[in-house]
């Protein structure tokens, strides 16, 4: 597709919560052991939010980091998109409470709720205002708390998840080869039921009496999700390759969706991906939903994994079920 104008990275910024849940914690918790999670996983501790700490808030420090390193103002933003499953509040957008906060009075805002993929689909929806010429500067949020819809009690789904919020500023420029290359969106709904929250929507709203099925926590097929998950990855990577005629030697940096290292692996070793190539911080924060992409791309600036001029293919999936990918040209300057 011909776009009229670049849509250029020219910040990150993330926030984690102050509370951290170590394996050894939940061992306390519930019928497991630091030894398997990590093993399954790669996960050795997440943060989960406290006190104060809320979607909104962490999404605000992750943006104000991400906009002093793009050396702009709240006022100089035209838009804020914030992928996120667990905004504060039903009602209205997670991102309208950013807005608020930072005083970002000129933008419009609103919320992707893509789960997982929410870092991706709301950097690719930012991507398209920018490139037509509709937007100078797009600020693009990943925020979750996803420890308020986990059931503490289950084994399969509480040991992998953490909170936290990342940030990235879309600056519309002139030259089309920077910035966001190509891009990639899938949607399978049928397999919705793998990944899901049944209750507390308008179909099965919550009520005293269905409160006690736990069907308001997170339910998820693990099996499922991981057979999908590397073929997602994988599919993913070979369309956004494939648009700009390069291949994986061409790529300096993997950034995939954190969700388990083993599907990371699984996907680098079917892509022939050099262990250099990849990029992994599942380790310190567990599968962060909306911000695991975001955080991962500002982790791996600041540990000078990302040069200028270098190709990143950044890819993710999760509930919908969903999957998506875009090739980013990281150049400052
Ligand atoms: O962003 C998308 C979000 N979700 C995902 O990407 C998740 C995708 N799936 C996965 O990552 C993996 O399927 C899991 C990590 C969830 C599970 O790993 P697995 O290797 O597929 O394990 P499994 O489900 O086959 O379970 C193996 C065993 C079972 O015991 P038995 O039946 O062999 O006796 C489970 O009951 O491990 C048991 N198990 C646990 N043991 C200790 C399951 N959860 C735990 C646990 N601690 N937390």
């Amino acid at each position: 597709m011909k776009h009229l104008k670049g849509a250029q990275v020219v910040g990150v910024g993330k926030c984690l919560p102050q509370k951290i849940l170590t394996n050894h914690d939940l061992e306390t918790m519930v019928e497991t052991s630091d030894d398997w999670i990590s093993e399954r996983t790669g996960i050795r501790q997440r943060h989960v939010i406290s006190g104060s700490e809320t979607v909104s808030t962490m999404a605000v420090a992750a943006a104000r980091q991400a906009m002093e390193m793009a050396a702009i103002g709240p006022m100089d933003l035209d838009l804020i998109i914030m992928g996120s499953f667990t905004a504060d509040h039903k009602l209205p957008a997670g991102a309208c409470m950013v807005q608020a906060e930072l005083g970002a009075k000129r933008a419009g805002a609103f919320d992707i709720n893509s789960a997982c993929t929410g870092f991706i689909y709301s950097l690719l929806t930012a991507a398209q205002f920018v490139k037509s010429g509709t937007c100078k500067y797009v600020l693009v949020l990943g925020s979750d708390a996803t420890s308020t819809v986990l059931d503490w009690t289950d084994r399969n789904t509480c040991v992998l998840f953490g909170d936290g919020a990342s940030a990235l500023v879309l600056k519309q420029t002139e030259d089309t080869g920077v910035g966001i290359l190509s891009q990639f969106m899938c949607t399978d709904g049928t397999g919705m039921c793998n990944l899901w929250i049944p209750n507390g929507g308008s179909r099965w709203p919550l009520t005293e009496k269905n409160i006690g099925d736990n069907r308001h926590f997170v339910s998820m097929s693990g099996k499922e999700v991981y057979r999908f998950a590397i073929n997602a990855l994988v599919e993913s990577s070979h369309n956004v390759l494939a648009q700009e005629g390069l291949t994986c030697k061409d790529i300096a940096l993997m950034v995939p969706h954190q969700a388990n290292a083993r599907i990371i692996q699984s996907a680098a070793n079917r892509l022939e991906l050099l262990d250099e190539q990849v990029y992994i911080n599942i380790d310190r924060y567990g599968n962060t939903v909306g911000a695991s992409v975001g955080l991962a791309l500002c982790d791996a600036w600041h540990e000078g994994r990302i040069k200028e001029n270098d190709k990143l293919l950044v890819v993710g999936f999760g509930a919908g079920l969903s999957w998506g990918a875009t090739l980013i040209h990281w150049s400052l300057k």
